[in-house]
């Protein structure tokens, strides 16, 4: 292997030594088995190409100062994944065949995990689609669920610099009771282009507003929000958002540190008041809000008065890193240490 820039790893691809994968077929789920293959060998009919039934997932390791590996809250995102098959109606996939091929996964591949120290972590990202050829409108018959891991850096590459959000009154992400609370693949496709319109602008991401009315924040592209006022963590309440397994470790850490936690409506002009406000998510961790433009209505809101993270964002963000690498106690049982 070359040697690996761990400091400096940005939010991508990188090949590691094997992937697990399991399948369902007659019924039944098979013991997720490893791979050296990045390519996976498809029906061209299958129902995740024509018809969306795809759902991912996304949670990372850590190596630790006692050099052994961390997985947080594992479990969440295995029901979260239950929660996605639900919503596309996908087999379920059992919690003890996500974990076992996330452990297998992310063991065969120890050597990549970023070590202590780096600031970079293993990205794990599970995959469930559905197999076999179908033409009519209706689920598939047989699944295959995929663990790969890669190495990862900050996925804004500010990193823990604020960054301006973008309001664009032009886009949806998801429908108030369509797809917006599960994970799956359709929902990130929908956000493409106002994505990609945000980064042109210099933006790091959309923040979407409630699709229905146009009025109260809903969350980021591949984040949560959350706004801090009066000693008060702030988060939307919403039916078309992702339910963050970060935005609720903060909930409950902000909690622990004394404050209070409001989950509500937020109305787009409560965005004046914020004295914080972030992104929040696996990927983003929390990325701190300079500005937010909401561009067709020329209006402003600038929450970063001096351009650098708040107080409360950095006492959370150093709180939640701690216990992910081991160097704070685990007093809500969120982390698998590796054997
Ligand atoms: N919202 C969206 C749309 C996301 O893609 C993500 C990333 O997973 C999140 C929120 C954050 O969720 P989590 O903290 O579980 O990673
Ligand atoms: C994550 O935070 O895990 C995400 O899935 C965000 C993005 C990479 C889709």
């Amino acid at each position: 292997m070359n040697e690996i820039d761990w400091s400096n790893l940005s939010f991508g691809y990188m090949k590691t030594d094997y992937n697990v994968r399991s399948y369902y077929k007659d019924g039944k789920w098979s013991t997720p088995t490893e791979t050296t293959s990045e390519f996976i060998d498809i029906h061209m009919a299958a129902t995740c190409l024509h018809y969306g039934q795809e759902a991912f997932e996304g949670l990372k390791a850590f190596k630790g100062k006692d050099g052994k590996a961390r997985i947080f809250r594992m479990r969440d995102n295995a029901l979260r994944m239950q929660s996605s098959c639900h919503g596309i109606m996908m087999e379920e996939l059992p919690v003890e065949v996500f974990e076992e091929a996330v452990l297998k996964a992310v063991k065969l591949n120890e050597r990549f995990i970023p070590p202590y120290g780096s600031g970079a972590s293993l990205y794990i990202r599970p995959l469930l689609i559905g197999l076999g050829a179908q033409v009519g409108v209706k689920p598939a018959t047989e699944y295959l669920f995929l663990v790969f891991v890669t190495p990862v850096g900050p996925y804004f590459k500010e990193g823990f610099r604020p960054t301006p959000v973008a309001i664009f009154r032009g886009y949806d992400r998801a429908a108030p009771l369509g797809t917006g609370t599960i994970k799956i693949g359709g929902n990130y496709a929908a956000s493409l282009v106002a994505g990609h319109k945000a980064h042109e602008m210099g933006y790091s991401a959309v923040l979407y507003l409630d699709a229905k009315e146009k009025k109260y924040l809903d969350e980021c592209g591949p984040a949560n929000f959350f706004g801090i006022k009066d000693n008060t963590y702030i988060t939307p309440l919403s039916s078309s958002i992702l339910p963050s397994i970060t935005n609720k470790s903060l909930m409950l850490l902000a909690e622990d540190m004394g404050m209070k936690v409001e989950r509500r409506q937020v109305p787009e002009e409560e965005l004046s008041t914020f004295e914080e406000a972030g992104q929040v998510g696996t990927a983003a961790v929390i990325s701190p809000i300079l500005r937010v433009d909401d561009v067709e209505e020329n209006k402003s809101y600038v929450i970063s008065k001096d351009g650098n993270a708040g107080p409360i964002s950095t006492k959370l963000y150093n709180k939640l890193r701690g216990i992910q690498l081991g160097d704070e106690p685990d007093t809500h049982n969120w982390v698998t240490v590796l054997a």
